[in-house]
């Protein structure tokens, strides 16, 4: 076997054969295929695609490079959400309580933000105290403690798609259905959670910018969980602009724990519900109603233990960035657009996010919402507040925001797009 053949088969538009997809992933892991093939590779896979098959023995393939979890001992059944990433996307923080307080158990490993979007370890690290790093035995007690536990990913699991996503992002070949489906797959299914629901997110701040490329994602997504024997199901959800009224650390932590107390924004409040029931009738624990855990405070009390068991502080103070400007309304009317995207950049450039793996994150910094799609503003309003530690940053945040609001006249009608666009099981 060899690399050369391997590339000119792909670009060729030829199939890759089971054999090959093991020897080029298992040999990559190994560092005897250098990143120039693999980058070669990537780009053919991008250009020309994967079968069904393909791509289910690529995802098997970066399962076999690593360790496999097994939660069987846990007296409860296990779910797992995972999104594709979008601006303002907090939703694990309250959904993996929730699901804990209904009765399934939520083993969540999670990345960190790169670019415009954020990262749910991030975000919990603005808790003072809170450990991102755990071993497997104190993974495991957490869990069996809390019913939840959000942790960083350990290096073993699909190593294979640890060193290709990292080649991935400096080779142009991110956005490639057969490639981020098999790495998000090859991680959850290594990681042995017995149900999954995916948030496949649509729009201007996320991977995929339309319906019909979410759906394909969702599709052989689902596929690959079902084919593994996890009963996985997805929901498109809408990312042209911001979930919630927050993006950034800290801000983001704040706004979760609102609605774990029962308030927080109506859209945040939607999501985390649809997920969560979705989780619980995919790993068949009916009993509790999430709204429920939400109104009693149960949900708020697993929240609690879990961040403590992290040795987070459920009650410190969260940090606040030493500067803030207003953004108001430039002129009165309807407020009919406000991009996921440049709202997910400013974000980063005031300190929220990263542009390079190893950067630090402000815990302070992001951006608050004043103001939603739908809503009726007057010129001089407060539409947007922009928190940094670092206030040099501000015009080149602000940069970011060119044309990402849109004001039309008073009377303009206005659809709102549903939170949740279509279901895929
Ligand atoms: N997230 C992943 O884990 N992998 C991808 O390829 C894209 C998003």
């Amino acid at each position: 076997m060899d690399a050369i053949t391997v590339i000119r088969t792909k670009r060729d538009r030829g199939e890759l054969t089971d054999a090959q997809i093991d020897w080029v992933i298992d040999a990559y892991t190994r560092g005897d295929v250098a990143d120039e093939q693999m980058s070669a590779l990537a780009m053919a896979i991008l250009l020309n695609g994967m079968n069904a098959r393909e791509i289910s023995r690529w995802t098997d393939a970066m399962i076999r490079s690593g360790e496999r979890m097994d939660f069987s001992s846990l007296p409860q059944p296990t779910a797992d959400k995972h999104s594709t990433g979008g601006v303002g996307d907090k939703i694990t923080l309250p959904l993996a309580p929730l699901v804990a307080a209904c009765g399934a158990a939520v083993p969540q490993l999670s990345g960190r933000g790169l670019g415009h979007t954020g990262g749910t370890l991030d975000k919990l690290e603005s808790i003072p105290g809170w450990r991102a790093l755990l071993s497997n035995d104190e993974m495991m007690r957490t869990l069996r403690d809390c019913g939840a536990v959000v942790c960083a990913a350990g290096d073993g699991l699909a190593p294979a798609d640890k060193k290709l996503y990292a080649l991935r992002d400096v080779t142009g070949t991110v956005e490639a259905i057969p490639l981020i489906a098999s790495s998000i797959m090859s991680k959850k299914i290594a990681e042995g959670t017995g149900a999954l629901v995916l948030d496949v997110k649509v729009g201007s701040g996320a991977f995929m910018k339309n319906l019909d490329d979410a759906r394909e994602l969702a599709r052989t997504m689902v596929g690959l969980g079902r084919a593994a024997g996890v009963e996985t199901r997805a929901l498109l959800t809408d990312m042209s602009t911001p979930l919630g009224l927050t993006a950034g650390n800290a801000l983001e932590v704040r706004e979760s724990v609102e609605v774990l107390a029962g308030g927080g924004p109506a859209d945040v409040v939607e999501l985390t519900l649809a997920l969560a029931r979705e989780m619980l009738a995919a790993a068949g624990v009916h009993g509790k109603d999430p709204a429920d855990a939400l109104r009693d405070g149960t949900a708020m009390d697993h929240w609690r233990r879990m961040i403590a068991a992290q040795g987070g502080d459920p009650d410190a103070p969260l940090p606040v960035a030493r500067e803030q400007h207003v953004v108001t309304a430039a002129a009165s009317g309807v407020l009919t657009g406000l991009d996921a995207y440049a709202v997910g950049v400013c974000a980063w450039r005031l300190g929220a996010g990263r542009a390079r793996k190893e950067d630090p994150v402000q815990a302070g910094a992001g951006v608050e919402i004043h103001a939603k799609p739908g809503a009726a503003v007057t010129e001089g309003q407060p539409l947007l507040t922009l928190h940094t530690d670092t206030p040099e940053r501000y015009d080149y945040a602000l940069e970011a925001l060119a044309g990402a609001v849109t004001v039309a006249p008073a009377g303009t009608p206005f659809t709102p797009t549903p939170i949740i666009l279509d279901r895929i099981v």
